[in-house]
């Protein structure tokens, strides 16, 4: 009998990747409504394989985790810069991209540097989620028309949804913009980043036509 009961423990324990999507959401942790498009083979978890994605993925990794936010500006293809920073700083880094940042980006390169796949779209309905609860937030460069809808509350892709979660959960969020000055004059500009700043965002701009200081939006992040 007991070796029935333990047949029938073996068949019908969880998967490994199962535990996360299946457990109640911790306190402070992003919901996030990603798509499962990536098996833990194809990117760098190789290091680790499965025990190790499921050990991030459940909360037991030993580093905290990053979302860098990344939009389609100008300095987003060496967003590797930051992402080595924060790395070295002890980060667990996970990228989400707009959908329009997508091509300015080294995706593969990322991942190979990060160890995590790179999102842009929104999971389908009822599919597992892909990634570990942030810690903290980091959108660089950041885009005026991001900036505009994050701070107008629109959701209408990944990287917003998961900046508009991030907020209302009130984790650390540090902004470097990419802007131009006759876009960073428009008033609306203007209100958003009083919005943003008001939901204690904290905020830095990055200089237009000089070397993108990548490192200001980890100083933001530290406080
Ligand atoms: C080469 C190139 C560089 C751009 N750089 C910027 C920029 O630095 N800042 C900005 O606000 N928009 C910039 N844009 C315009 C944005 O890509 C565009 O507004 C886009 O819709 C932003 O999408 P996102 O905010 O969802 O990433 C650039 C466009 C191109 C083609």
């Amino acid at each position: 009998m007991s070796a029935l009961l333990g047949l029938r423990a073996f068949l019908f324990a969880p998967l490994p990747c199962e535990n996360y999507s299946t457990r109640a959401p911790a306190s402070g942790e992003i919901e996030l409504p990603g798509v499962l498009t990536w098996a833990p083979s194809r990117v760098g978890v190789a290091g680790g394989g499965v025990a190790r994605w499921n050990r991030r993925m459940s909360g037991g990794r030993g580093s905290r985790v990053l979302y860098v936010i990344v939009c389609a500006g100008a300095p987003a293809s060496g967003v590797g810069e930051l992402i080595g920073a924060a790395m070295g700083e002890g980060w667990d880094v996970c990228v989400i991209a707009t959908p329009a940042a997508v091509a300015f980006l080294d995706v593969a390169a990322i991942e190979a540097q990060t160890g995590w796949p790179v999102f842009s779209e929104y999971r389908r309905p009822g599919e597992a989620k892909r990634q570990p609860p942030a810690d903290a937030v980091v959108v660089a460069p950041a885009t005026y028309n991001t900036i505009n809808k994050w701070a107008a509350g629109i959701v209408d892709n990944y990287a917003l949804g998961s900046l508009a979660e991030a907020t209302g959960l009130g984790l650390p969020v540090a902004v470097l913009t990419s802007v131009s000055d006759a876009l960073a004059a428009n008033r609306v500009f203007g209100r958003s980043l009083n919005e943003l700043r008001d939901a204690g965002v904290r905020i830095r701009r990055g200089a237009e036509g000089e070397a993108f200081p990548w490192a200001l939006a980890l100083e933001a992040l530290r406080g």
